[in-house]
């Protein structure tokens, strides 16, 4: 029997955590024989609030969960951790600034950062989602000197599977026989799906390339990205909420496939520490299609790119450049 994994997930008692806990203890995660200690942190006002969500997991007696430890103490919260789920974030008030809200994030991230440094396993998975999830990601990530950047990691995974359900939408097939999907760059609007490496199984004789099938330029360019883009919003507009049990979805699919491997000829995509790929300036957080295997992700090399493609990915680039200088400068201030 394997030993219990410790997972920890931040913004604990928030809405996609009321998805993503449960998920976690049955399984859907780390597999079926894999045990697991929650560790749950909050801040102080949502303590009672976090007491409901262990009462509910204690509720809905999951086999795997060997125990829960909820916390609004940061160094209880990160000791001993292998998976650092890091869904807590400010979130954007009305009429907040983007740059504002970066200030309050980079003193978040900044603390977990460094107690991921402190008191965390040395080979911590670490997955940023609160938002700006890629800075927020390169925020830790600066703290965190003894740990290699390659285990800090963000969440571009709910893009990719909006993307690949809209592409299995417009041809009609099954969302799984759409493979290779990919997102760069920012978890944001400049973000980047791109299907030029994309294509259709099964229900199709041969091997069909999206681009093939969808025959629809004009459609993959003006429509499908804007709405992948735009996805996020859609959403809110109707819920009134941001999307909460599809991004926990995803968080699963990132976890999953980074810790337990893609399937041959797979790609996923996942943001990551950049190491100049695709002419992408070193040290960004970047959404790039990876592969996985052993526990570690590796950048898919050798990708043709378009001009038009290109073009976009220089904005996406631009703008991760300035979000990155604007939380250095942040970090050089005094606490
Ligand atoms: P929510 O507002 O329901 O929950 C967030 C929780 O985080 C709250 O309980 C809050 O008290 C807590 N929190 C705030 N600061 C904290 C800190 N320093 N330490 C621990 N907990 C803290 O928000 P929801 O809907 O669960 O979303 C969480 C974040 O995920 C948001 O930033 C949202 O923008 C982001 N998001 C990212 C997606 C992605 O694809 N990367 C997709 C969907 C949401």
């Amino acid at each position: 029997k394997s030993s219990a994994l410790r997972v920890l997930v931040t913004g604990a008692a928030g809405q996609i955590a009321y998805s993503l806990v449960f998920m976690i203890a049955s399984g859907q995660m780390f597999g079926p024989h894999q045990p697991v200690v929650l560790h749950l942190l909050d801040i102080p006002k949502m303590q009672e609030a976090l007491n409901g969500v262990v009462m509910e997991l204690q509720d809905a007696a999951h086999p795997l969960l060997q125990s829960v430890i909820a916390t609004t103490d940061v160094r209880t919260a990160f000791t001993g951790i292998q998976v650092a789920l890091l869904v807590g974030a400010f979130p954007r008030g009305p009429g907040m600034q983007r740059k504002d809200l970066l200030k309050v994030n980079v003193n978040i991230f900044r603390e977990q950062g460094e107690a991921l440094n402190k008191y965390a396993s040395r080979n911590v998975k670490v997955l940023v989602v609160g938002n700006p999830a890629n800075t927020n990601a390169l925020t830790a990530l600066t703290q965190a000197a003894d740990l290699p950047p390659q285990n800090f990691s963000a969440l571009t995974r709910l893009d990719q599977n909006r993307a690949q359900a809209m592409i299995g939408e417009k041809v009609g097939v099954n969302v799984n026989d759409v493979h290779n999907v990919i997102i760069w760059g920012n978890h944001s609007l400049t973000q980047v799906p791109d299907v030029t490496q994309a294509f259709l199984t099964q229900s199709y004789s041969q091997v069909t390339p999206v681009v093939t099938a969808v025959n629809d330029d004009k459609w993959l360019k003006e429509s499908f990205i804007p709405q992948v883009q735009n996805r996020g919003a859609a959403v809110i507009a109707a819920r009134k909420l941001s999307s909460a049990a599809s991004a926990a979805t995803a968080i699963v699919c990132h976890m999953r496939d980074w810790l337990l491997g893609t399937k041959d000829g797979e790609y996923v995509s996942m943001a990551v520490y950049s190491d100049g790929s695709y002419n992408v300036p070193k040290g960004l957080i970047y959404s790039f299609p990876v592969t996985c295997h052993n526990g570690e992700w590796s950048i898919v090399q050798g990708l043709k790119i378009s001009d038009f493609i290109q073009d976009k990915l220089n904005q996406t680039t631009k703008e991760l450049q300035e979000e990155k200088d604007l939380a250095l400068s942040f970090l050089s201030e005094k606490k």
